[in-house]
């Protein structure tokens, strides 16, 4: 029975070695994301200044390799088309604002949600939910626990392109329940949820 566009039902897999190729598929269609971080942002290597595309490329498969990535992808039919990172504090400490964010701390998290991405030409079409929703439905399973996410207010503010959005919109999280807890920078929120 063919689906209507408007009521997509997507499948999700972990990112392991069995479906790194379809994430670097999805990576490389969307130009390496945001010129090449291939998600490494989060984890203890980091990006940026001293990091070449392919050295974030072989950072990211070593850590599939180890185990030390948790990742769900959203399949639609084959085609990967998007993914939300999450894990403990520790494989994913590269948070942004970290200074106003630690000047408030008083308990750090079981779980983090770092980077969300969804591919061009699949956007405002519920990837990124269903994204979440599995990352919830995987921490569950994992036996709970507070999970925190950093994302951006859209509210009150010009419309934003999805690019900005790399922590996903704050309307996303309140939608399953998180809320506020403190504010680490002008438009960014940390979110929490007991799970
Ligand atoms: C932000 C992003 C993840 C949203 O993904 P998506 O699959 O389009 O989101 P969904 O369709 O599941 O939207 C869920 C909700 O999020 C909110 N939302 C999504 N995109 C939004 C945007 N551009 N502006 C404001 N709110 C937005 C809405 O509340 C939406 O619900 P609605 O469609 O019922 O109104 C996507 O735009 C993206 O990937 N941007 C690039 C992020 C990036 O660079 N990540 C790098 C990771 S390393």
């Amino acid at each position: 029975m063919e689906r209507a566009p408007a009521d997509p039902v997507y499948s999700t897999r972990p990112l392991t070695g069995d479906t790194w190729n379809d994430f670097a598929k999805l990576v490389e269609e969307n130009n390496g994301v945001w010129g090449g971080c291939w998600c490494m942002g989060f984890h203890p290597e980091g990006v940026g200044k001293g990091h070449t595309v392919a050295q974030n490329r072989d950072a990211k498969h070593a850590h599939v390799r180890r185990g030390t990535v948790h990742q769900i992808l959203i399949y639609d039919g084959v085609t990967c088309v998007g993914w939300c990172q999450y894990g403990p504090p520790a494989e994913l400490p590269g948070i942004k604002n970290p200074a106003a964010y630690n000047k408030e701390l008083s308990e750090l998290p079981d779980w983090r949600i770092g980077c969300i991405f969804t591919g061009k030409g699949h956007r405002r079409n519920g990837v990124a939910r269903a994204a979440v929703a599995a990352v919830l439905a995987a921490v569950g399973e994992s036996g709970g626990g507070l999970v925190e996410a950093y994302p951006e207010q859209a509210e009150g503010r010009e419309l934003q392109r999805g690019s900005y959005f790399h922590t996903g919109p704050e309307t996303l999280f309140e939608d399953f329940g998180f809320v506020r807890d403190r504010r680490i920078a002008k438009w960014r929120w940390v979110m929490r949820l007991r799970v």
